[in-house]
């Protein structure tokens, strides 16, 4: 850490989370509840409300569930406990995390056919739309809502409506964008929906959720093929007493309250979303003054990450770059995308445009440092 940062100020997450988050949703910590005491029962029932009021989905006919563990045990939870013995899923995959999904299945031995668009490509609804009518044997679909691997954001409800039409259950991992994209969940015909406590809510990570429809959420009683994953049997355990089946991450779940109130003081999503939307615009037009090239168009970008491209310069070293941003106070994030070398800034977090300005700064410093055309 270079001299100038004082020892104690956290270095600014440019990620896609873990991410920066508040003084307040930190300090939310600094209590021990007991996980079956009155008082954490109420927070996990105000949290397991909130996040329904966020996907616009009523109680009854949607149900939260809360997961121990990062977004990856989620949505295996979704995965291995909504698809039948006899069922089948279509994975509609843009990057690295719907290929994620694939091994899921796979470790599962669920059967699994993968639609792969591409990294730099939309999914599209009219070939989702063949490929269900071509293949009755599919009962999932499952699809990822902002594609972290490069930022592309998928249009999940136009995709929604061919599933839905076409009498299948769809799934969406929605891990980098839910709290940070508005999304209405009802209206997008989405069964099962997930996303984690240290993404766009603002949290600390600990735990994941899944918003699932009750009718869908029905039928995965009796299909789970891991104990601790069982969605159902979770879901039950905390409807009956309001309690975890198993230790849950009480601290984690404190600051995601916390976190919660603050979306909320922000002015919700639409409030969040903007902020965001401001980070990155300022962001890749000052990357693109310096000379950087972003890896989408700017039709896809989401405004969630970005990836750009390597310099060709050979004087560019990825982990030089990266060390020099670190010893300033800013994290950046290494690159995913399989056909070209990339690497990511989030937009994600605890900071605005001051924060994207002062990281802009800091590059202009370390290339003329190292002396590289960007
Ligand atoms: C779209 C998406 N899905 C899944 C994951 C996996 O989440 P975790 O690393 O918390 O298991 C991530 C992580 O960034 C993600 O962005």
């Amino acid at each position: 850490m270079s001299s100038s940062i004082p020892a104690w100020k956290d270095k600014i997450l440019f990620t896609p989370g873990p991410l920066t988050t508040s003084p307040t949703v930190k300090q939310a910590m600094l209590r021990d509840l007991g996980s079956r005491d009155y008082a954490f029962i109420g927070i996990v029932r105000d949290v397991r409300a909130r996040l329904l009021d966020l996907a616009q989905a009523s109680k009854g006919e949607y149900e939260c569930v809360i997961m121990q563990g990062s977004g990856t045990f989620s949505v295996e939870s979704v995965i291995s406990s909504s698809i039948p013995a006899e069922g089948k899923l279509l994975i509609l995959v843009n990057g690295a995390y719907g290929r994620r999904i694939h091994s899921i299945a796979k470790v599962h031995n669920i059967a699994a056919d993968v639609l792969d668009f591409g990294e730099d490509t939309l999914v599209d609804p009219a070939t989702v739309s063949a490929a269900l009518t071509k293949d009755p044997a599919i009962t999932h679909v499952a699809i990822v809502h902002c594609e972290t691997t490069t930022g592309i954001i998928n249009d999940i409800n136009a995709i929604g409506q061919v599933v839905t039409a076409a009498g299948r259950r769809y799934i969406v991992d929605s891990m980098s964008a839910f709290g940070g994209v508005e999304v209405n969940v009802p209206a997008g015909n989405i069964d099962f929906i997930v996303s984690s406590s240290n993404k766009c809510v603002e949290g600390v990570p600990g735990f994941a959720f899944v918003i699932a429809k009750k009718a869908a959420l029905d039928e995965c009683r009796g299909r789970a093929r891991t104990l601790v994953l069982d969605l159902y049997a979770q879901w039950e355990g905390l409807e009956k007493d309001g309690q975890f089946r198993f230790t849950p991450p009480t601290h984690s779940l404190l600051a995601f309250h916390q976190a919660l109130l603050e979306l909320e003081a922000e002015g919700g999503i639409k409030a969040r979303a903007a902020r965001y939307r401001a980070n990155h615009d300022l962001m890749i037009s000052g990357m693109r003054a310096l000379g950087f090239r972003p890896f989408l168009p700017d039709s896809l970008q989401g405004n969630i990450i970005t990836s750009f491209y390597y310099p060709q310069d050979p004087k560019f070293d990825f982990s030089v770059f990266y060390g020099k941003l670190n010893d300033r106070g800013y994290v950046i994030y290494p690159g995913k995308v399989s056909t070209a070398e990339c690497f990511r800034i989030g937009h994600i977090g605890r900071m605005d445009t001051n924060d994207a300005q002062d990281l802009l700064a800091a590059i202009r410093d370390v290339v003329a440092e190292m002396g590289f055309q960007p």
